[in-house]
């Protein structure tokens, strides 16, 4: 869990320090006080980057060269220290328990996160992208060999599709295709195994937060999966090498949610979207917990306008349960406190930029 948290010259807040509370931490103030920048800061420190821009001089105060978040991590019978910096031209800096780091992903598997903010239902409407992400957080979490073999697909996929580019027949790229293949199985079943995994919590949590929808999981590993990958890419050079890409491969993995034959996100109504993608993220936080043990921080960032009465308090209800540390922000104190015992939480107001415990 965090028990430090400070921030230099994030947005609005100039210098803060807060010592967050094992159960649940409560965020409030007034609109543009600074409680998305709390959660933002926490979330620098899973990724080195925001959930909110991906400009990171949007977040870097005004005037000042560079932003800092610094966090102190109990976990288990160790303590961690993590300390980022950004600065306006890109460049940034990782130390991890004082040593400098050469990577960001290396703040990944430190203390994983899971975020719900007022734009998470993009995660059913915006694509395939962001819930490839969703899989590959679970599987790169519970399965250590994943990262390895993306890091190795993910070159071959440059090595073909750069191959492609002066190819004039097949045998010009079929050089590339054994790894290419032996590569994306694998992520596909790691994905596919991830999802098993997922799949009994999905529709546990499914039927509570959205009962009487008959909603279907299914994962596209990003080609048939009933024929040869090999054979496929073989019959598709004509187009690949028109295209100057490979099209078929794990870049093209969806998890996708049905609904009656529908695409779930073109039936739910937005509210049930937000619902749904709370069952999906509550799911992975169960999961990990089950298959690693790991603890995991859980940041909602605006919940009264996510969540209806009933769902907010089962959400907070599952949060409780799986034992998480929590932080959420609100307009009001009342909208969150009336669901959570005084004795699990923690209570921070933003004002102006400024953030005190009370
Ligand atoms: N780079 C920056 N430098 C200084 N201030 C900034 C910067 N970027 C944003 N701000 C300001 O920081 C403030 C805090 O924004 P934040 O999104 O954290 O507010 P909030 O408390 O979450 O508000 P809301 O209730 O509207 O969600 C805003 O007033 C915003 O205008
Ligand atoms: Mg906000």
């Amino acid at each position: 869990m965090l028990t430090r948290l400070r921030l230099h010259r994030v947005r609005n807040i100039a210098e803060a320090e807060l010592l967050p509370g094992p159960g649940f931490n409560l965020i409030h103030g007034d609109n543009g006080a600074g409680k998305t920048t709390v959660l933002e800061a926490i979330h620098y420190l899973h990724v080195g980057r925001s959930f909110r821009s991906h400009q990171n001089q949007a977040v870097i105060q005004n005037g000042a060269e560079q932003l800092a978040v610094f966090g102190q991590f109990q976990l288990g019978e160790r303590q961690t220290a993590v300390g980022l910096s950004r600065e306006r031209g890109g460049e940034w800096t990782v130390k991890i328990d004082g040593e400098k780091r050469e990577s960001l992903s290396e703040l990944a598997s430190i203390c994983p996160q899971l975020v719900l903010t007022p734009d998470s239902f993009q995660l059913l409407t915006a694509g395939p992208k962001l819930r490839r992400q969703f899989l590959d957080w679970g599987v790169f979490h519970v399965e250590h060999r994943f990262l390895p073999i993306w890091q190795r697909w993910s070159r071959s996929l440059k090595q073909r599709n750069a191959a492609l580019k002066t190819a004039r027949r097949y045998s010009d790229v079929a050089l590339w295709d054994g790894e290419y293949v032996a590569l994306a199985t694998q992520l596909a079943e790691q994905r596919a195994e991830y999802l098993g995994h997922l799949l009994p919590a999905l529709r546990a949590l499914a039927a509570d937060f959205l009962p009487d929808q008959d909603l279907r999981f299914g994962f596209y590993a990003g080609w048939d999966r009933q024929q040869d990958l090999g054979a496929l890419l073989a019959s598709h050079f004509e187009t690949d090498r028109r295209q100057g890409f490979t099209a078929l491969g794990p870049h093209k993995a969806d998890l996708r949610i049905k609904l009656g034959g529908h695409a779930a996100q073109d039936v739910l109504s937005r509210g049930q979207q937000k619902r749904l993608v709370t069952v999906l993220k509550l799911a992975q936080a169960k999961v990990l917990k089950e298959q690693t043990g790991k603890p995991c921080l859980f940041l909602v960032d605006d919940l009264p306008s996510e969540l209806d009465d009933a769902s907010r308090a089962a959400l907070l209800v599952c949060l409780r349960d799986y034992r998480m540390q929590v932080f959420l922000s609100s307009i009001t104190r009342e909208a969150i406190a009336a669901f959570i015992d005084p004795t699990e939480l923690t209570v921070f107001h933003v004002e102006h930029g400024r953030v005190m415990p009370e």
